[in-house]
């Protein structure tokens, strides 16, 4: 289950962790652990296939897939630099936590941001254009389904000249 820390206290509830994100138009949803008949990338997509179906009808999301990453990935540490340093996406970064833990920092002012520790069975939505980074936890172990409105919006913009950022990511409806 999610850890939320900001502005000095730690949050584990997943309805205070919801109503606080919601507060600053990030989306959380706590959809649990599931048993899975087997762990194929097949077997997890229709594990949580309701959830997806939903998530796509709301938000226009026209694909997913499954990315698993951990000390054996090639080019790991490579791949966690992408995202580890502040930036943003044109399109949602939508995750659900499988097995593993990752680690979100989401701007919600220029200045301010949250931490927010996801888990197996949390869904987080890091809007369009709003600034964040991301890095595995001391387990360098994560499997999430990734949901997307255009696979060709999935790159990281790391300039910083982009004001009003958060300003374009406030209009997402949670
Ligand atoms: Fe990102």
């Amino acid at each position: 289950m999610a850890i939320l820390e900001f502005r000095g206290e730690t949050i584990t509830d997943p309805s205070s962790i919801q109503t606080v994100l919601a507060s600053h138009s990030i989306p959380y949803e706590c959809w649990g652990v599931r048993s899975m008949t087997n762990d194929s990338v097949e077997g997890v997509l229709a594990t949580y296939a309701d959830d997806i179906a939903r998530l796509k009808s709301l938000h226009s999301y026209v694909t997913e897939d499954v990315i698993a990453l951990d000390p054996a990935t090639p080019n790991l540490d490579g791949l966690l630099a992408k995202f580890s340093p502040e930036h943003h996406h044109t399109d949602d970064e939508v995750r659900f936590t499988v097995a593993g833990e990752g680690v979100f920092e989401i701007n919600v002012t220029e200045n301010e941001r949250v931490k927010f520790t996801a888990q197996p069975g949390d869904l987080i939505v890091v809007p369009a254009w709003r600034r964040h980074l991301f890095y595995l936890t001391g387990q360098k172990t994560i499997r999430c389904i990734r949901l997307f409105k255009d696979k060709t919006g999935w790159e990281a913009h790391y300039p910083y000249s982009q004001a009003g950022t958060i300003e374009r990511s406030l209009h997402y409806s949670v």
